[in-house]
């Protein structure tokens, strides 16, 4: 994103974390730059949920939910950070891609989704290789805060503790409020990050 500005009003711009801020030839150059912060929980400590909903919770069904998990999907991302832009087009087919690239192969979906008289509204997997760690968890705008992330947790950390893996890893921007609250409140911690231990311990961050 570029538009003209002074160099004194781009230092009093508000900052957004996952966002760069350059001033190129008089014009402010905006560009995405996640840096999400890193989570773990062990498998082993179960998730205390309360649920305040009648959806069937449920793990993935990789043939079955995939058409739903896509339009689930990019209903939600396509008004969150890192997508949410005004160049909308373009961010809405990148999400696509990445979305039809993550669904690709159905034998390697591993997650859990929710489902209601309206179709799939919550959807969580679990990173395709190396430790598992959660990604793309979304709930339907209308259905949130009725412990469906929760139940779609508990899904996951029970099947994750039935083979034996330790550990749960997961990212979230540290602007997202909602999502690092959830984090919090479902038992992860924050994993140690040496760069900002450092910046902070200098005074930098
Ligand atoms: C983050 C998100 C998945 C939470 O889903 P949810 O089903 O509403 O969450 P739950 O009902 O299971 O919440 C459990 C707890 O998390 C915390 N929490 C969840 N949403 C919160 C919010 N908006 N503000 C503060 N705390 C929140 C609360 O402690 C809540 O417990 P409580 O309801 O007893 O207060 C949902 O808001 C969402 O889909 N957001 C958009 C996509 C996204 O950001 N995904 C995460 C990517 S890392």
């Amino acid at each position: 994103m570029r538009f003209p500005l002074s160099l004194d009003l781009l230092r009093r711009l508000p900052r957004h974390p996952d966002w760069k801020y350059e001033l190129i030839d008089g014009e402010a150059v905006l560009s995405s730059r996640p840096r999400p912060l890193g989570f773990r929980r062990p498998t082993d400590m179960a998730v205390a949920a309360a649920p305040k909903h009648d959806a069937e919770v449920r793990a993935v069904e990789a043939t079955r939910d995939r058409a739903g998990l896509v339009t689930l999907l990019l209903d939600v991302w396509s008004d969150e950070d890192p997508y949410r832009s005004f160049e909308e087009d373009v961010r809405e087919a990148e999400l696509r891609r990445e979305l039809e690239r993550t669904v690709e192969r159905p034998e390697e979906l591993e997650g859990a989704v929710a489902l209601d008289t309206h179709g799939l509204c919550a959807g969580l997997l679990v990173m395709g290789s190396g430790p598992p760690a959660l990604t793309w968890l979304s709930v339907r705008r209308d259905v949130r805060g009725r412990g469906l992330a929760t139940a779609l947790l508990s899904v996951v950390v029970d099947a994750l503790a039935a083979r034996g893996e330790p550990e749960l890893g997961s990212y979230a921007s540290a602007a997202n409020v909602p999502s690092v609250r959830w984090h919090l409140a479902c038992g992860f911690a924050l994993t140690p990050d040496r760069l900002r231990e450092l910046l902070r311990r200098d005074g930098s961050a």
